[in-house]
């Protein structure tokens, strides 16, 4: 199961582990066949992976890089290496990455690297800092976090493929005082100021109550506490905030894109002081691209093939905003 006691002793915060204690009654029902109807094979791929390359501490693992490692091609006979390629791809789509297991490359939808290099520059540093990471995704960048010596991280993405995902990684490093939950933010209790910093990257633009959202991750937040946030933004002027009417770039629960403008004026509204926009940035179709490890659909097809500033609804293609701010 999940490495909750070298997590627990890392938070020092009785209060967290005492909400995770509860939640943790639950464990159950998030990993069971009721959950997903697919949880089975991705537990049964699980367990022939820990088989094919058990975990053991002369297994060296480097999460610190662009693509966090585990193990090298020479720890696992050549001749599993195809079998353990075809076990890592029953856990189809790997959407944040990449990763390398075992010498095999993850190639991921997602340049997922290119996002933290953004934004590393602009955060206070992680050392030593209580981190929550809010629609963690497969814990990439959790992962990265930890790496950057965050004291613990708590990630919570409510799919559970992704959870699956990130168990794959946590097996090897059962060390690590990181923990991922399969359920959403809004399952914590959000009015304790628990963490030194919240990560929400690619969450609010999702949230039909983007201030709800803004305003729990305020009251979770110690005093002085920083958020980092990343979402979708719209060009216009102060105020201006888009509402799809209806998908946009295929997706169809993108709810509020503000300009940069407006959303500055929603943080402050929100409690948030020394509002930052550190990075303003169109998604490139080298960024999120259909690779091998993630066969569907991605942005090249989710864009005009005739006029690539538009999105294939016609609205202008996605343009993120990272913005990092402090709890008042
Ligand atoms: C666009 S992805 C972003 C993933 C990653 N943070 C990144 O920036 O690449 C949005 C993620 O948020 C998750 N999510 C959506 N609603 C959520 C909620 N209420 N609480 C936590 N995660 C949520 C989704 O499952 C999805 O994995």
């Amino acid at each position: 199961m999940l490495n909750w006691d070298d997590f627990l002793r890392a938070t020092e915060s009785a209060a967290l582990n005492d909400q995770l204690a509860r939640l943790r009654e639950k464990e159950g029902d998030w990993f069971s066949g009721r959950s997903h109807g697919d949880y089975e094979k991705w537990q049964r791929a699980l367990s022939d992976i820990l088989q094919l390359a058990p975990p053991s501490t002369a297994i060296d693992s480097d999460f610190s890089t662009d693509a966090p490692r585990v193990g090298r091609a020479a720890d696992i006979p050549e001749e599993s290496s195809g079998r353990l390629r075809s076990l890592l791809m029953q856990f189809h789509p790997w959407r944040k990455g990449p990763f390398e297991f075992f010498g095999i490359p993850i190639d991921t939808e997602w340049r997922s690297d290119w996002k933290w290099k953004r934004l590393l520059p602009h955060i206070s540093p992680l050392k030593d800092r209580l981190v929550l990471d809010i629609g963690s995704g497969n814990g990439y960048f959790s992962w990265r976090m930890w790496a950057a010596g965050a004291r613990a991280v708590l990630a919570v993405d409510p799919m559970l493929l992704y959870t699956m995902q990130f168990r794959l990684l946590a097996s090897y490093v059962p060390q690590a005082p990181v923990v991922q939950l399969p359920i959403p933010f809004e399952a914590l209790e959000r009015h304790r100021p628990l963490f030194d910093t919240v990560f929400s990257l690619g969450v609010l633009y999702h949230r039909r109550s983007p201030m709800d959202h803004l305003l729990d991750i305020r009251n979770i937040l110690r005093p002085g506490g920083e958020l980092v946030l990343e979402t979708l933004v719209t060009e216009g002027p102060r105020g201006h905030v888009f509402v799809p009417p209806g998908r946009y770039a295929r997706m169809r629960n993108v709810w509020f894109i503000p300009s940069t403008g407006a959303l500055e004026d929603w943080l402050a509204r929100c409690g948030f002081e020394r509002i930052r926009l550190a990075d303003v940035n169109v998604t490139s179709r080298s960024e999120q691209r259909s690779t091998a490890w993630m066969h569907y659909e991605s942005l090249a097809d989710f864009l005009d093939k005739d006029d690539p500033s538009k999105t294939v609804e016609g609205h202008p293609r996605p343009r993120r905003a990272l913005f990092i701010a402090n709890r008042a």
